[in-house]
């Protein structure tokens, strides 16, 4: 069998995507002419040409003007359960999806839509699709740790539906220090916690993630890569890192796929993972990042099948859950 054809036909995970990141260009102009949304863009083509991105806040600006579409319960269950049908046509089984409550409440969404859309969704694509999907509270960091402490507290009749406290949006300048109670909050409701750091932002975010926040797994992490000593750490703790490899390029965090650290993350013996972030605004799916990837980097079967396999590894799931996904 090919590479190719073992990375297409291997049952994967996808650990690290933004709901409101997997929106198609189509679906967006659907969905804003039913909630009479208008967008910056007049057309499919000139939003696909708004996709030239310089950096993750010039990609936010277009991320957070996009997910304005999502009004309703059907909203997202429609854009939920078109992510789940694309991602199963990728052989994933199993994914673990940040939203952005924040960027909804402040629109008058409520968390009864929100969550029954996802809910539904999931329930409805794990029957019909065989792909399993878990919600993760994607906070934003660039609003205030009290705002956090509320959206926390407001998803508390959807405790045990959320499988984990995130945190996304603009790195620089937003530190994990700066989200120290809310993260402590998450941890007493059992929530799992994971943390976006070191993408943008410098490799003393994540040991800032990991020292403050206690995270249980750290969204790319790439920048861990200019400490060898963190990147020692991290083997050592065999904590997971959601790598993103498209969305590297893409928000020109990393020069080309060549550039992504996954040999050398292997190599030190971390759980690094292949993700998508944003699948719609990256036009790359699961098996495109791994097949890229594999291909920029010469990836060997042993390596691409120890990725694969870290992404279950690297999920919020209990042992016995994880090896039967192995
Ligand atoms: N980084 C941080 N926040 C995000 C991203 C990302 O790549 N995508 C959506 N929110
Ligand atoms: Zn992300």
């Amino acid at each position: 069998m090919t590479l190719h054809k073992k990375i297409t036909s291997a049952p994967k995970a996808d650990l690290h995507v933004h709901l409101e990141g997997t929106i198609e260009a189509a679906m967006m102009f659907d969905l804003a002419a039913r909630n009479g949304v208008t967008l910056p863009w007049a057309s499919v083509a000139e939003l696909h040409a708004a996709f030239g991105f310089r950096n993750l806040p010039q990609f936010l600006e277009i991320f957070y003007a996009g997910l304005q579409v999502l009004r309703t319960e059907r909203d997202f269950f429609d854009v939920t359960y078109a992510f789940l049908k694309r991602s199963a046509a990728d052989n994933v089984v199993y994914t673990e999806i940040h939203f952005s409550p924040q960027g909804h409440l402040e629109r008058g969404v409520t968390w009864t839509e929100m969550m029954d859309g996802i809910l539904g969704a999931a329930t409805k694509a794990e029957r019909e699709l065989g792909i399993r999907a878990r919600p993760i509270l994607g906070l934003q960091r660039h609003r205030s740790e009290e705002d956090a402490l509320k959206v926390i507290d407001a998803a508390l009749p959807w405790k045990q539906d959320i499988v984990a406290l995130g945190m996304g949006g603009a790195e620089l300048g937003n530190p994990p220090s700066r989200f120290v109670n809310a993260y402590a909050r998450a941890r007493e409701l059992g929530w799992k916690c994971t943390c976006h750091a070191g993408e943008e932002g410098p490799h003393g975010y994540v040991t800032e993630a990991l020292d403050l926040l206690k995270v249980d797994r750290i969204d790319h992490g790439i920048r861990s890569i200019d400490n060898p000593a963190l990147v020692a750490r991290l083997a050592r703790e065999r904590m997971p890192l959601t790598v993103c490899p498209y969305s590297n390029v893409r928000l020109q965090a990393v020069p080309a796929l060549a550039s992504v650290p996954l040999i050398e993350l292997l190599d030190a013996g971390c759980l690094a993972t292949v993700n998508t972030d944003d699948p719609s605004y990256f036009e790359a799916y699961l098996n495109e990042n791994f097949l890229g990837t594999a291909r920029a980097l010469n990836l060997t079967e042993v390596q691409t099948r120890t990725l694969i396999e870290n992404g279950f590894k690297g999920a919020f799931l209990d042992e016995g859950q994880c090896t039967a996904y192995l």
